[in-house]
């Protein structure tokens, strides 16, 4: 009922009304063994996980909350590569289905005029060290209006719907969305991240800016440089030493 045009991506498709988070049921799928290009969609998410360990606000009807399973030969240091992939996906996705422009900012937010419209999760099922899957969920604000939104999110938080002014058909983003990743992801494992990474940085706004990372244990202002070829972030301090950041909250101060 989706009717998505992808070869590979939603070969399986769990498609449910309410969960606690998708994110949970593919780990358990990939766990049992999914094929590659599994997907879990829900109409709402009782237990929406964000990065970082918060919660991801997932009201019923009105967004696009997706997991795929992936199944890349690839090194567990190369995952934040599909955190990138995904990025790109979902904004040329967006761009295709609605002719809206977002931005991204590192890692993985995705952004109009600032505010958030999209969050990804990618999250790894590995042992020892290879990698058994990589679970990506997308979490797409779509038809929310502003009050639907909790208080503390209306000011950093935004809708296709509140940007583009009327409510789009769910189906044909998410479709649009699966269609770019699927050739994007085929294409990175042919030929390498090259591609992802230029078309990265060209949707980017936090490079070559003033910027405070704030990781787990302590926060570092400096000017964003560009990515790595594994998708961390370089951040050079005003003494001028360089950072990896592998993970973060990005405040952009300029
Ligand atoms: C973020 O914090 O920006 C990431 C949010 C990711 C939300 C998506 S919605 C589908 C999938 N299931 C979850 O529980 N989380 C992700």
């Amino acid at each position: 009922q989706l009717g998505l045009n992808t070869k590979f991506f939603g070969r399986e498709i769990y498609y449910e009304e309410s969960v606690d988070s998708t994110q949970k049921i593919a780990h358990r799928l990939a766990y049992e063994g999914a094929v590659e290009g599994t997907i879990v969609v829900s109409e709402e998410q009782r237990m929406g996980r964000g990065r970082l360990g918060r919660a991801w606000f997932s009201p019923i009807y009105t967004g696009i909350w997706v997991s795929i399973i992936l199944k890349p030969e690839i090194a567990p240091q190369q995952a934040p590569q599909l955190t990138l992939l995904a990025a790109v996906s979902v904004v040329r996705g967006i761009q295709k289905a609605t002719g809206i422009r977002c931005d991204i900012k590192w890692p993985n937010d995705i952004l109009i005029n600032g505010k958030k419209v999209v969050g990804i999760l990618t999250e790894l099922v590995a042992e020892s060290d290879r990698i058994n899957a990589v679970i990506v969920g997308i979490g797409m604000n779509v038809n929310q209006e502003r009050e639907h939104f909790p208080e503390d999110l209306q000011a950093i938080a935004t809708s296709l719907a509140i940007e583009g002014g009327h409510k789009w058909n769910r189906a044909a983003i998410l479709q649009a969305v699966l269609k770019e990743m699927e050739d994007l992801y085929f294409d990175y494992l042919k030929n390498g991240f090259q591609v992802v990474k230029l078309l990265w940085e060209s949707y980017a706004v936090s490079i070559g800016k003033q910027i405070k990372a704030r990781t787990l244990t302590n926060s570092i202002t400096g000017k964003a440089l560009g990515i790595t070829d594994e998708g961390v972030l370089l951040l050079e301090d005003e003494k001028g030493t360089v950072h990896r950041i592998y993970s973060a909250d990005i405040e952009i101060n300029e």
